[in-house]
């Protein structure tokens, strides 16, 4: 039998075994479970007995529902149950904006993720903005300070990354960043991180080449402090020559930069 329903704390054995076989045991579904659970909107498809795959809708300030955690269980994938998850969720989506208690549905996607892309196009969305996702190993560490953001931290036209998250560019948005995300500062230089990415995220305050170089260490120290072995950086589209300083950091695109290779979805 098959089913889509609401996550339970019993099926953690099984997220866990999705989450080790899923982008090389870097997944961090297993560590979002608990506050996902608490936070609802958060399911599971069932069958026979076994969960093989999750989806999760995340509330965003400015009246967002976030699609994230779509996830299928390898041997069970290409069957069609990944599409059935995410038209599962875009519908909840859809009920809660005609209850009018969010006004869209939004998600973000790596350009090379076909599948993902896929379903997205399918289901009625359209690419709204372009990001450029870069990575390296971390740099020799540099400790920074917990810090705060104000509106005029901010140098990004419209969204606000926050990892693979992106937040429209609000003061409700800057509020919820202040309550949940990393906020680090080095000197006068600071940056939102996230950890609960697969490789530990951030989005530099400052992109002059000093404040960067200054950030990308600070970077380093958290991702170290962590275990991680690579750290991850968002640059919105248009900002080249940010770009050309963090190539010349030694930082690599999937994609070799050719194109920003992160795409914000939203419901049309
Ligand atoms: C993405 C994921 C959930 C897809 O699950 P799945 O059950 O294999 O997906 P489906 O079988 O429903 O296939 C979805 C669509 O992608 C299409 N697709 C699959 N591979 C494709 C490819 N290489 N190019 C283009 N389309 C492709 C399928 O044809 C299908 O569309 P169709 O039904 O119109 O033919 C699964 O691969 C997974 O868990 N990946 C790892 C985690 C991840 O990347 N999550 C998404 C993060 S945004």
């Amino acid at each position: 039998m098959e089913i889509i329903r609401l996550a339970r704390e019993e099926d953690y054995k099984f997220i866990l075994e999705i989450s080790k076989l899923t982008w090389n045991g870097e997944d961090y579904l297993h560590k979002a479970f608990n506050s996902w659970l608490r936070d609802g909107n958060f399911y599971v498809l069932e069958i026979d007995g076994n969960v093989v795959g999750t989806v999760k809708l995340s509330i965003l300030p400015d009246r967002v529902g976030w699609l994230e955690g779509l996830r299928v269980h390898p041997a069970y994938r290409g069957k069609g149950y990944g599409k059935k998850l995410h038209r599962y969720i875009v519908n909840i989506g859809v009920k809660l904006c005609e209850e009018g208690k969010i006004d869209t549905v939004e998600f973000a996607t790596h350009l090379l993720n076909k599948e993902s892309r896929k379903m997205a196009e399918d289901d009625g969305f359209k690419s709204v903005k372009r990001f450029y996702f870069s990575y390296r190993e971390p740099l020799e560490p540099l400790k920074f300070e917990k810090s705060k953001i104000r509106m005029e931290d901010i140098w990004t036209e419209d969204y606000i990354p926050y990892g693979w998250k992106f937040l429209h560019k609000t003061q409700d948005s800057i509020n919820w960043l202040n309550e949940n995300a990393g906020i680090g500062r080095i000197e006068n230089y600071k940056f939102i991180y996230s950890l609960q990415d697969t490789e530990p995220s951030f989005f530099p305050l400052d992109v002059s080449r000093e404040g960067l170089a200054k950030i990308i260490r600070a970077m380093s120290y958290y991702a170290i402090s962590q275990g991680k072995k690579s750290i991850g950086v968002m640059i919105p589209q248009g900002s080249e020559d940010v770009l050309s300083f963090l190539i010349g950091q030694g930082f690599e695109s999937m994609v070799d930069f050719k194109v920003p290779d992160v795409l914000i979805y939203r419901l049309k």
